[in-house]
């Protein structure tokens, strides 16, 4: 189910991050990324969930290795399509990110973004990997909380709040994640997938320190630092976001 919804939407996926390939959040996620790992060294990074390839396209370097993976054949068609097209030698291949073919100890810094809340055993893919980094290697997490209001008092409170002002102000309509009526996909999505009543990011944290990460930082609203002045007001997308980075001890 999951495969071919990704599979489905490959190609709006990648004109979104074709755009952002063009704009100024490229250099804003370098600051990001580069201010989190060290960047003096010759790196290996997996990009975990690749879509299409924007990690790859935008760490690649004579000193930076990046592979990145996806279940989903669309994503990594256009994935290698867009790379093609920038000139950037980085590997794309085919794997599940909770059962991976890579040796134990393989890379340096592993990066995934918006992938987790859609892994059927986010547990399972935390252990995996946990395996593949080496001794000191970084996990650099970012994901959202997008059915949360569906599910927590409180959660329903802020994101019906943020709504309200984004009606009030800008007369704009908050994307309502796993609406039934408006969105009947993102509905039976929200309810196949098991983080999407969890706490997060306090249950990834549990998990990845009962793993055996040591968790560095937890950074809510991430966005803030990419998102310019006018896409933070314009933003319909309102659910939480957050940023988690961890290290193999
Ligand atoms: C929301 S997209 C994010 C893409 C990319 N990380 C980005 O931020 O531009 C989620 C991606 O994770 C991939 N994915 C979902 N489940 C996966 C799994 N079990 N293993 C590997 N990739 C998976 C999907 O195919 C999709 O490309």
């Amino acid at each position: 189910m999951i495969q071919s919804f990704w599979n489905k939407h490959a190609q709006g996926y990648s004109q979104l991050i074709r755009s952002d390939l063009q704009s100024n959040k490229v250099e804003k996620w370098q600051h990001f990324i580069f201010d989190e790992i060290d960047n003096t060294v010759s790196l290996n990074i997996l990009d975990i969930g690749t879509g299409p390839g924007f990690f790859p396209a935008i760490l690649t370097s004579d000193t930076r290795k990046v592979t990145g993976i996806d279940l989903s054949d669309e994503m990594i068609k256009v994935a290698k399509e867009n790379l093609k097209k920038l000139g950037i030698d980085a590997t794309i291949i085919k794997q599940d990110c909770q059962e991976t073919d890579f040796q134990e100890a393989s890379f340096d810094v592993l990066i995934c973004r918006n992938l987790v809340w859609t892994v059927p055993n986010p547990e399972k893919a935390y252990r995996e990997w946990y395996r593949l980094l080496k001794p000191n290697g970084q996990l650099l997490i970012f994901d959202g909380s997008w059915y949360s209001h569906h599910f927590h008092e409180d959660a329903k409170k802020r994101f019906d709040e943020k709504a309200k002002e984004l009606q009030e102000k800008y007369n704009l309509i908050a994307h309502n994640y796993g609406d039934k009526t408006t969105d009947p996909e993102d509905f039976d999505m929200m309810n196949a997938l098991y983080l999407s009543d969890k706490r997060r990011p306090e249950w990834d944290k549990t998990c990845l320190e009962n793993i055996g990460f040591t968790v560095t930082k937890i950074e809510e609203n991430y966005l803030d630092r990419i998102l310019d002045e006018q896409e933070k007001q314009y933003r319909t997308d309102i659910a939480p976001v957050f940023f988690i980075k961890a290290i193999k001890k």
